[in-house]
């Protein structure tokens, strides 16, 4: 019976989130944090759905462990839903927050329809490739200009009607009730236990599960992080 499901990313704050959801099932979460240095997915694909399995299957062959990972962006209709995969970059490759919401209220200026929504997707997979997937939405619209300090990404131009303030303006709490990822985090939870008998199925039907070490060879990793066991 398997125990440990790896959460493929650094995001001390989804760590913290998603152990918290999960914290009466029987599961160990790890993050990419516990394994030091290994190497990661290129979240090079064009939907969130792409990118979400690439990261959790990517991580999962590696580390011969089942893997869960999300994607999200801002998808907005006037624009024909970009950024979407792009959001973290759409102004540049090192491009910060407050870049892209520069370009973002730039292409919309004088721009009627505003119509805008937060997407998630969630994948779950085992080293031999089957995922599940789970997705999260939440519309909104584009504000003509920031409000509100918290959050982050675009949340201060992003206006959620169910509270009339942007994501920005919320605590934490309400954002997460309403948010695309609080949504598919959610799912996940509700069915959690349904997820841990898919996993252990899927990995007793399979060879156990060892870690994929061609893949450290080609990242041409050192021999040192190759084996890193979970204790
Ligand atoms: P990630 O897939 O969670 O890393 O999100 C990719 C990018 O989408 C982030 O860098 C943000 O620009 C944007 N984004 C995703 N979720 C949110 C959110 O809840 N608020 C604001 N921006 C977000």
């Amino acid at each position: 019976m398997f125990n440990i499901l790896v959460l493929a990313t650094r995001n001390k704050g989804k760590i913290r989130e998603f152990q918290e959801l999960v914290k009466d099932f029987p599961v160990e979460i790890r993050s990419l944090a516990d394994f030091g240095p290994i190497p990661e997915a290129v979240e090079d694909g064009e939907t969130f759905d792409d990118n979400a399995y690439k990261k959790a299957h990517f991580t999962a062959k590696v580390l011969g462990l089942p893997a869960i990972a999300d994607d999200s962006g801002l998808v907005v209709e006037a624009l024909g839903g970009a950024p979407g995969v792009r959001s973290a970059r759409y102004a540049g490759e090192k491009a910060s927050d407050a870049d892209n919401i520069a370009k973002l209220l730039k292409e919309m200026q004088g721009e009627k329809n505003r119509k805008a929504a937060f997407e998630c997707v969630i994948s779950i997979a085992v080293p031999s490739g089957p995922a599940l997937t789970y997705e999260g939405r939440c519309e909104g619209e584009i504000l003509e200009e920031p409000r509100g300090s918290d959050g982050f990404g675009y949340d201060p131009v992003f206006y959620c009607p169910e509270y009339g303030k942007s994501f920005a303006e919320l605590s934490m709490e309400e954002k997460n009730r309403v948010s695309h990822r609080g949504r598919a985090m959610a799912e996940v939870a509700r069915e959690f236990d349904l997820v841990l008998k898919w996993l252990a199925q899927r990995l007793t039907e399979e060879k156990p599960p060892k870690p994929d070490h061609e893949q450290f060879e080609h990242n041409d990793w050192s021999e040192e992080v190759m084996v890193r066991e979970v204790k």
